[in-house]
């Protein structure tokens, strides 16, 4: 028989070396290597495979399987229509997000519906998550619940109850006394979700792992759990604001980029269907911000983007975004002074999103642009206005995805003017639009004379 190899394994990154050093090599942090058998991550080799065939692609049956609705139809359209039979989704978030509350909201509605429901508290007592469940209205629907920490006595369960959902909270605080590593490690996370995943499959299960993300947005054992899992959701929002976003980063099941919409409150969390001006704040007019149709998804949101220009003596003066992406905020401060002309060079730039939202794609360079430069000249962006449209480097403005849908929920908000690229040849949904070939003309048409005492 041949010996059993060992190896090292980097529990911070995931890179192995084929024995222990002190420092890893690939994430150079010091003490994180820890020894494991080869044999545990070995693939079945030797024998000959199973005799498979392929088949003409017409001829595969689909797999088309169960949907289980969750109560929420914001859960369900991120899930791509409600939980799979048999597959396993993860539910990431920083702590105090709202994971635990969407789940026991979920398991409650799922367990009136007649299903089975095992909903196993790894961090909390049982008497800590009854207490909420009291909160949420969510102690009568039947939720089988058990406050345990050990894989082998989760598995236990499940076997005796057979649920046809299972919910883990937190997959990080599980643990395998026969697995080593630190709790919460890469060894421990990994080994859970794979254990909890292959059981799952075998069993039609519907299962639900949550996640914690660390403050630098990886789940701790960095993303080694996303490959193992069918669907990947994140719960974003500010702790300050009421607002929840659900997004889906991967679906094997669904789209992803589809996003739910909910509001935190008293009883917990709430389906918001149309987050229509959600985004856009009450300083719609003011000098310094601008609207945009954004897409999350499938779902259009007009959204608040704000920016402020103070004089700076820095040398190197500060460039700051929130909700933003910051490097494109960077560029962006460049192709104003270069193309357009709007002098930044010794001002302080802060931009930022209400509502706690991320915006990332390029469609919202244009309002970005239009705020800066309405902050730095003090000529305020009219109210009724959305701006629409990717900035270049040469200052030109290009058409982004989708204007016409965005145009049209625009002006079902209640929007009248759209400033966008010339390049738009499509209906205006009754907006009054006005296109512009270059960030220049778009900033003369879309800024108004300088604020005057009121
Ligand atoms: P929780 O679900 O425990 O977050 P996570 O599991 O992601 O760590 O809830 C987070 C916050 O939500 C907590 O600060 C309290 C608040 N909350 C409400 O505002 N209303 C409610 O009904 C509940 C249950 C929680
Ligand atoms: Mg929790």
């Amino acid at each position: 028989m041949a010996k059993a190899r060992t190896q090292a394994r980097c529990q911070a990154c995931g890179h192995v070396e084929p024995r222990w050093v002190g420092r890893c090599p690939a994430c150079e942090a010091w003490g994180t290597l820890e020894e494991e058998t080869e044999a545990r991550v070995q693939p079945r080799g030797g024998g000959r495979p199973a005799a498979v065939r392929a088949q003409p692609i017409a001829e595969v049956s689909t797999d088309a399987r169960a949907r289980l609705a969750t109560g929420s139809g914001e859960l369900d359209r991120v899930l791509g229509g409600g939980l799979v039979a048999g597959s396993v989704t993860l539910i990431g978030g920083e702590p105090g997000a709202g994971k635990s509350t969407l789940l026991l909201q979920a398991a409650d509605a799922l367990a009136r519906a007649g299903r089975t429901v095992l909903y196993v508290s790894a961090e909390e007592s049982a008497g800590q998550v009854r207490l909420r469940a009291e909160r949420l209205g969510a102690v009568d629907g039947g939720v089988l619940l058990a406050s345990v920490a050990e894989l082998p006595t989760i598995l236990d369960l499940v076997e005796a109850h057979e649920p046809d959902v299972l919910i883990v909270d937190s997959i990080q605080t599980v643990r395998d006394p026969e697995v080593g590593g630190v709790p919460g490690g890469l060894a421990q996370v990994r080994d859970g979700a794979a254990a909890l995943t292959a059981l799952a499959k075998r069993r039609g299960i519907a299962a639900v792992l949550v996640g914690h993300v660390t403050k630098e947005g990886t789940l701790a054992g960095p993303r080694v759990l996303e490959h193992l899992v069918d669907a990947v959701c994140d719960l974003e929002g500010d702790r300050h604001h009421a607002l929840r976003l659900l997004r889906a980063t991967k679906n094997r099941y669904g789209s992803v980029g589809e996003v739910g919409c909910f509001e935190m409150g008293e009883g917990g969390l709430t389906d918001v269907a149309d987050a229509g001006r959600l985004f856009v704040g009450d300083a719609e007019g003011a000098t310094g911000v601008a609207v945009t149709l954004a897409l999350e998804g499938s779902r259009p949101l007009a959204c608040e983007v704000q920016a402020l220009v103070a004089p700076t003596a820095l040398a190197n003066p500060r460039r700051a975004a929130s909700g933003l992406d910051g490097q494109r905020l960077h560029l962006l401060a460049a192709v104003l002074e270069r193309r357009a002309q709007v002098a930044l060079g010794e001002a302080d730039l802060y931009a930022s999103t209400v509502g706690g939202l991320r915006l990332t794609e390029p469609a919202v360079d244009l309002a970005l642009c239009l705020a800066i430069a309405s902050s730095r000249t003090e000529r305020p962006v009219p109210s009724g206005l959305v701006a629409l449209g990717e900035v270049g480097l040469a200052g030109e403005l290009r058409l982004v995805a989708q204007t016409e849908r965005r145009l049209a929920e625009a002006a079902r908000l209640g929007f009248t003017r759209a400033l966008l690229p010339r390049a738009y040849d499509g209906p205006a949904h009754g907006l009054a639009l006005e296109r512009e070939p270059d960030l220049r003309g778009a900033l003369a048409a879309g800024l108004a004379q300088a604020a005057g005492p009121a």
